[in-house]
């Protein structure tokens, strides 16, 4: 879909987020031809660069970070017409009006806020200082959007001063994941799914979002955080939101986003024995958490895992157990939705239980995969076996199905477009700050630490209980 043309402002466009994500997904627009009619890409940072120097940055962005094959020097160096570099300072006024200068009064802007949170009441001020918060004018803002609710209540009070709601548009990248989008798909454009999508037919729903990585490299940000602020407020919450929430009457950003709120309102407070966390221990060549943030008296999670109730008609006894985790066995996201056993079994107790699992799989090979029961092939009489009905999307529709967009070339154009749909309102942020704020709270008040783990393992084993208790299992993270 074409877009009008814009400026786009990266605040903080030396930093490690703009080089790996923001700049290589607006390379790949520019080569999928979104960039045309004299679209500008704007770095400004408090590095003192000219714009060579700042192409160079751009330059190894594009090398380091595209790799698929479409940076070859001619079309990076033509991405680079298109880029320009103002040094600024957030907190003073420094670069200000030469920033203003380069911008186009009548175009969409949009400004990435790039940088801490501490940063965003300023470059929020400034902006509406020298002249360019009005008309098309739009806020992108990063995660963490606060660490709780008082922060991210201030956080919004403080953008609110100076732009509308309709202007800030909050990331939660897994937002524009395809397989994420799809679960919507799936769900209101299909008859099948929609009216077994109840506590009457689904079991129990898990969600899986392990990763093999440690936190090497963002120990300091990660130390403060932990997995239940760094994913189940937000991208976990988020999953949560779009396999729960009721259908919305439009596909449009308040109808979307009223559902999802009704959502997270509807969570029951987490009991302190339906959640578990852990720390991941040191293997034979590898540092544990604790070794990795350099403090062996840190308590912050590295793993979470918990069961949580909606607490409405749809979902009333239908348990949702959410898990993520560093250094698990392998990196796999996915959501299952378990549905109930056939309420009578024709075919006798040695036909053993079977069940329909729609399995969406977010990573690594995106796709949807149904499982069915069938007989099993043979002479060998009525015996029942599960088989998948899979659809990897890069098998069924090519690899240049779109399918291997980054979510953050998604949602920088919605943002362009004005769509916000995709991103998260200020209230559910809220919402969601104010259904983990609890959980963190009782695990400081009753002073608990996290149980160890060993790394590349599939979390604590008391992590295992907390669905076994419940008589289910987690299916396995491979
Ligand atoms: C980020 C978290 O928001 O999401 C990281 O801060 C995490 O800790 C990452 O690794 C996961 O994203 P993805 O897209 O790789 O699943």
């Amino acid at each position: 879909i074409p877009v009008d043309p814009f400026d786009l402002v990266i605040f903080g466009a030396t930093g490690d987020l703009a080089r790996r994500k923001i700049l290589p997904a607006l390379f790949r627009r520019f080569c999928a031809g979104q960039m045309e009619g004299g679209s500008r890409v704007i770095g400004a940072a408090r590095s003192d660069l000219d714009r060579a120097a700042f192409h160079e940055v751009v330059r190894s962005a594009i090398a380091e970070f595209v790799t698929d094959g479409r940076n070859d020097p001619a079309t990076t160096e033509a991405f680079l017409e298109t880029v320009d570099y103002v040094t600024l300072d957030a907190r003073g006024d420094t670069g200000w009006d030469a920033l203003a200068a380069r911008i186009d009064p009548d175009r969409v802007r949009a400004f990435y806020f790039s940088v801490g949170p501490s940063l965003f009441g300023d470059l929020a001020l400034r902006l509406h200082r020298h002249g360019m918060a009005a008309g098309k004018a739009r806020i992108v803002v990063e995660k963490p959007f606060g660490r709780d609710l008082a922060t991210a209540q201030a956080l919004n009070a403080t953008l609110a001063q100076h732009f509308r709601e309709d202007q800030i548009y909050r990331i939660d990248h897994y937002l524009g994941k395809e397989t994420v989008q799809n679960l919507m798909a799936i769900r209101f454009g299909n008859m099948l799914f929609e009216p077994l999508w109840n506590s009457q037919y689904v079991d129990h729903i898990q969600f899986t979002v392990a990763e093999t990585v440690g936190v090497a490299g963002r120990e300091e940000y990660y130390d403060r955080a932990g997995a239940l602020r760094d994913m189940v407020q937000n991208h976990m919450m988020q999953l949560l939101c779009l396999i729960a929430m009721e259908p919305p009457a439009k596909f449009e950003p308040s109808a979307v986003r009223d559902e999802k709120l009704k959502v997270i309102r509807a969570l029951d407070p987490v009991k302190p024995q339906d959640i578990v966390r852990g720390q991941y221990l040191p293997d034979d060549d590898k540092p544990g958490y604790l070794e990795h943030v350099g403090d062996p008296t840190s308590t912050t999670e590295s793993f979470v895992a918990l069961r949580a109730h909606v607490s409405n008609w749809r979902w009333a006894g239908t348990p949702f157990y959410l898990r993520t985790g560093k250094r698990l066995k392998a990196r796999t996201s996915e959501i299952a939705v378990v549905f109930k056993d056939a309420p009578h079994s024709i075919f006798g107790a040695e036909a053993g239980r079977h069940r329909n699992i729609l399995t969406i799989v977010l990573q690594p090979n995106e796709g949807i995969e149904l499982g069915v029961t069938i007989k099993e092939p043979g002479p060998g009489g009525m015996r029942l076996i599960d088989v998948p009905l899979d659809m990897s999307f890069a098998e069924a529709l090519g690899p240049e199905s779109g399918m291997v967009a980054d979510a953050y070339e998604r949602l920088i154009m919605d943002v362009v477009r004005g769509n916000q749909t995709l991103f998260m309102r200020g209230d559910e942020v809220e919402a969601a700050w104010a259904w983990t704020d609890p959980i963190i709270a009782g695990w400081e008040e009753r002073g608990e630490a996290p149980l160890p783990y060993d790394s590349g393992s599939s979390g604590p084993v008391e992590a295992l209980a907390l669905m076994h208790k419940d008589g289910r299992r987690w299916r396995e993270i491979r």
